[in-house]
């Protein structure tokens, strides 16, 4: 097998990007990273720092915190990554209703996407990553050895997310996390800098009729038929 490879998955959210990652990194012993647990962390300290007012951020006091800050990452037994603020798991703080509200305002600076960027290098360097986000295969990798493009309908997706989110956010509504997806997908989609566009060359698996583990053993197969043939 060649030295180095990058998997990269995208897709809009909910699409079961994340999970199929992880059991994909797993199966090749690659390293797993969550690229939207970066955008996570920071509009985490965004929230805690109060520089979210009224739908804007202050981008100028939000950089000038990450470059005093440090956001790593730890890997679990299963190479999975533990997104670290200062040293510290904010694995959990990350997960919640307010974080997926705001994460977008933050998503689509230009700013933090290239500091953003600069994280995603770094921690592919020397390593076979599956990574996972919105612009992985289009402007992250463009050269990624292997490019899939995750889907499922709105309803699908929602039902997923609502799913995991009940268990720590009891009073959670469908609704209010299917009208929170329909505005992420509008500002993943709409936004000026790297929007979620699937690039021409990646494998669009549609996961609406699809196990999980259905969806995992296509892209497995895609990726060692490929290696052997070359
Ligand atoms: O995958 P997720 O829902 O945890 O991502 C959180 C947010 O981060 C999502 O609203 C879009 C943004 N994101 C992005 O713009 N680019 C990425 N590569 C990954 C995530």
């Amino acid at each position: 097998m060649k030295k180095k490879v990058i998997v990269a998955i995208d897709g809009p959210s909910s699409s079961g990007k994340s999970t199929i990652a992880k059991l994909v990194a797993k199966h090749f012993n690659f390293t797993y990273v969550d690229s939207g647990s970066i955008y996570r962390a920071i509009t985490y300290i965004a929230i805690k720092n109060n520089l979210i007012k009224t739908g804007d951020i202050d981008v100028v006091s939000l950089i000038d915190l990450l470059n005093n800050c440090s956001i790593s990452f730890s890997f679990n037994s299963d190479n999975q990554n533990i997104i670290k603020l200062d040293g510290v798991s904010v694995e959990n703080e990350i997960r919640t209703f307010e974080i997926s509200n705001n994460v977008s305002l933050i998503a689509e600076k230009n700013e933090i996407r290239k500091y953003v960027l600069k994280i995603q290098k770094d921690i592919s360097n020397n390593k076979s990553v599956v990574m996972d986000g919105r612009d992985i295969g289009s402007v992250v990798f463009p050269n990624a050895d292997f490019k899939f493009f995750l889907d499922a309908s709105i309803d699908v997706r929602a039902s997923r997310r609502w799913n995991e989110l009940k268990s720590i956010e009891k009073d959670l509504k469908f609704k209010e996390v299917k009208k929170d997806l329909l505005k992420r997908d509008k500002k993943d989609v709409n936004r000026k800098y790297s929007p979620l566009i699937r690039s021409k060359d990646s494998i669009l698996i549609n996961s609406n009729e699809l196990e999980i583990s259905e969806v995992v053993d296509i892209i497995i197969d895609i990726i060692e038929t490929e290696i052997k043939i070359k």
